[in-house]
């Protein structure tokens, strides 16, 4: 945690998702009372053809997305823009997921031209870093995330921006750092953003993403500099999602 920050819980349900599904947003809602609602901002990234409907349903969880072009209009078969997505009603948009750096050979250059156009539509970027098992064992990952900071980031960013850490071997693994690297690794996050940006990156939210877990988020939500959580398997299932949100309420207990 972060004295003034507000942390974002935020689900990922990358490529899950009916329109049965929208029962969950309502479960979600139904369970995110305003006591937690006073302690943490929840929200969840569907797939695309769920962003219309989810938006237009929501009340108190932001609906985001998972990915955008970095062009606004134009000739790009079955991309969609920041804009659209906007005019779609999504809050904020996830960029540079491993699963995009991965599967589609996203770069940092890529990443960075998605940020600008998430922000020019006027949406939150949720930004995503994190190093490879490989890396980490290698003694790299401060430096790597370190570069992909660099290189994702545009040189002005709003000061709503979300980074999400997230190790590429803690991704659906059920692995998860220990809470001094957690705490190792948002702390040289929030260092590199302060001395790039200046004062402004001291309210930056810096998330942590990675097996995030009812059974693990109180001890991961504790650790200095760690703003909310980026969750993906546990996002699709409302009460883990709220067992999550609500170690807040434990923490402030
Ligand atoms: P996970 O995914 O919670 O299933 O590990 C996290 C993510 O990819 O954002």
């Amino acid at each position: 945690m972060t004295p003034d920050i507000k942390p974002l819980v935020c689900g990922n349900w990358k490529m899950n998702g009916l329109n049965a599904d929208q029962a969950k947003l309502e479960a979600l809602e139904a369970g995110y009372k305003s006591d937690m609602q006073a302690l943490v901002d929840l929200a969840i990234c569907p797939p695309f053809t769920m962003v219309g409907a989810l938006a237009s349903a929501a009340d108190t969880v932001g609906i985001g997305a998972q990915d955008c072009h970095s062009a606004e209009t134009g000739a790009h078969t079955g991309d969609v823009s920041a804009a659209m997505l906007a005019d779609a009603g999504a809050k904020m948009i996830i960029v540079g997921h491993s699963e995009r750096r991965s599967d589609h050979g996203e770069n940092d250059a890529d990443v960075r031209s998605k940020t600008q156009a998430v922000i020019a539509a006027g949406l939150t970027p949720i930004v995503c870093v994190g190093e490879t098992k490989d890396e980490r064992e290698a003694g790299k990952a401060i430096a790597i995330v370190d570069g992909q900071l660099a290189g994702s980031l545009p040189d002005a960013v709003p000061d709503d921006l979300v980074v999400a850490y997230e190790p590429v071997w803690a991704i659906g693994t059920g692995l998860v750092p220990s809470a001094g690297d957690v705490e190792e690794m948002h702390a040289a996050m929030r260092n590199t953003l302060v001395a790039r940006f200046g004062e402004q990156a001291n309210g930056f939210r810096l998330l942590y993403g990675g097996s995030v877990k009812p059974g693990n988020a109180e001890e991961l939500m504790a650790v200095a500099n760690v703003d909310g959580a980026l969750v993906g398997g546990a996002s699709l299932k409302p009460d883990d999602f709220l067992g999550i949100a609500s170690a807040y309420l434990a923490l402030k207990a």
